[in-house]
């Protein structure tokens, strides 16, 4: 199974996994107290890079870098400057490429915000999440509030304009009070964008066990749905508009890295449980780092996983990624994709939808999910397209 791209690769994502330490909520792939790995794995991702490289016919020209993880501000400066000569040689990299890395507060420091934007690096994802100490703290995330401040700071002192923040919605022991206190505060900030995203539970996390076990309570929906309402309407009075259900942005500052996600353009992606997509099939990374890296070692195959979508799998994905953008899902996608030969009782779902505001029409023949239909995304997509949840 080889990735071979119906149109040229413009996306690229990189995934850095170490992390300072396991917050109870993450499911990503990241790995906590295990950074004697990070020149191993470096020597690997390299690799991995220049083979997918050597493998395309022409030299792609990237639109978009995205450093994600995991914690890539961990990345050590020597090996990321190194890794930039190496997509430098074997890519041409748009001259207005967004180049953007995921960042820890506390992570960082002015020379490594100053190397960052000597290679190019031009957008930050700031993970603040909270600034409630003590909450962060219960949730195994040690960060202190001092250190989100210092590190806007200091991006902004650098000369970092295109600065985000990710915030979780319905974290433990938040007050309303205290949520809107928060988001009073961010749009004051020296930012561009903000992600709000509401947290889930996922079951194997750490936190799952403890709310099994009543060792966390969590607020309620209705409690987090209202927050999240007034939170929308509060970030757009603040020149924040909203492009996808958890992101918001000064207009022009929209990530392009999510919407090439979202308009399932072809992207690839290094490094363990890093995703790929060439138009049709979406390949997935081994997440074992010593599979990994024995792979890359042996000049092996490192993806782990490869699915071929047929057509109703396809529209699927696109009713899912575009029922949260504004500009919603053109409803004759839906009726063609999933509803052959039985258009009416397709229309007559939508209808339905529509009366119980779970969605709403947006412009001419789309609909879109509705805040309260947010709430039961799932239960929507699979009604909309005769899927069993
Ligand atoms: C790839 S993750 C982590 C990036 C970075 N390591 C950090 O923690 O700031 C990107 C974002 O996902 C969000 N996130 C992580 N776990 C979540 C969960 N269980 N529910 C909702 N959002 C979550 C956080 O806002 C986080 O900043
Ligand atoms: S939320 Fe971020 S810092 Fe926390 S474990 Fe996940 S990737 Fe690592």
């Amino acid at each position: 199974m080889q990735y071979k791209s119906s149109t040229p690769t413009r996306f690229l994502y990189i995934h850095w996994p170490f992390c300072p330490y396991r917050c109870y909520f993450c499911p990503f792939v990241a790995l906590a107290g295990q950074d004697n790995l990070m020149g191993v794995y470096d020597q690997a991702l390299k690799k991995e890079i220049v083979k997918f490289a050597k493998e395309q016919e022409n030299k792609l020209l990237i639109d978009t870098i995205h450093f994600g993880g995991g914690t890539p501000s961990t990345y050590p400066n020597d090996l990321l400057l190194d890794t930039f000569d190496i997509l430098r040689n074997m890519f041409e990299i748009d001259d207005h490429a967004e180049i953007a890395i995921e960042v820890n507060p506390g992570t960082v420091d002015k020379e490594k915000l100053q190397v960052w934007q000597s290679v190019g690096i031009n957008r930050l994802s700031i993970g603040v999440q909270s600034l409630k100490d003590q909450v962060l703290q219960k949730l195994n995330r040690h960060q202190t509030t001092q250190q989100v401040f210092d590190v806007l700071h200091t991006s902004a002192e650098v000369g970092f304009e295109n600065v985000s923040v990710d915030l979780i919605l319905g974290l433990p022991e938040v007050t309303p009070d205290e949520w809107k206190e928060l988001i009073n505060k961010v749009v004051t900030w020296p930012i561009k964008h903000v992600s709000i995203y509401c947290l889930e539970v996922h079951e194997n996390t750490a936190l799952y066990f403890k709310i099994k076990t009543n060792q966390v309570n969590l607020p309620q929906d209705e409690e987090s749905m209202a927050l999240y309402r007034w939170t929308c309407e509060f970030l757009d009075k603040y020149g924040f508009k909203q492009y996808e259900l958890s992101n918001f942005a000064i207009p022009g500052y929209e990530s392009r890295h999510n919407q090439a996600y979202w308009d399932r353009v072809p992207y690839k992606g290094f490094g363990i449980g890093a995703c790929s997509f060439d138009g049709k099939r979406r390949f997935c990374n081994e997440k074992d780092i010593k599979k990994y890296l024995t792979a890359m070692q042996e000049g092996a195959s490192c993806i782990d996983s490869c699915e071929e979508l047929d057509e109703r799998q396809a529209v699927l994905e696109h009713v899912m990624l575009n029922l949260r953008r504004p500009r919603g899902v053109l409803i004759r996608d839906i009726i063609d994709g999933m509803w052959r030969n039985k258009s009416n009782d397709g229309y007559k779902i939508i209808q339905q939808l529509e009366e119980q505001h779970f969605v709403e029409r947006c412009a001419k023949q789309h609909i879109r999910l509705t805040s309260k239909g947010l709430v039961v995304e799932n239960e929507v997509v699979a009604q909309l397209c005769r899927v069993a949840l």
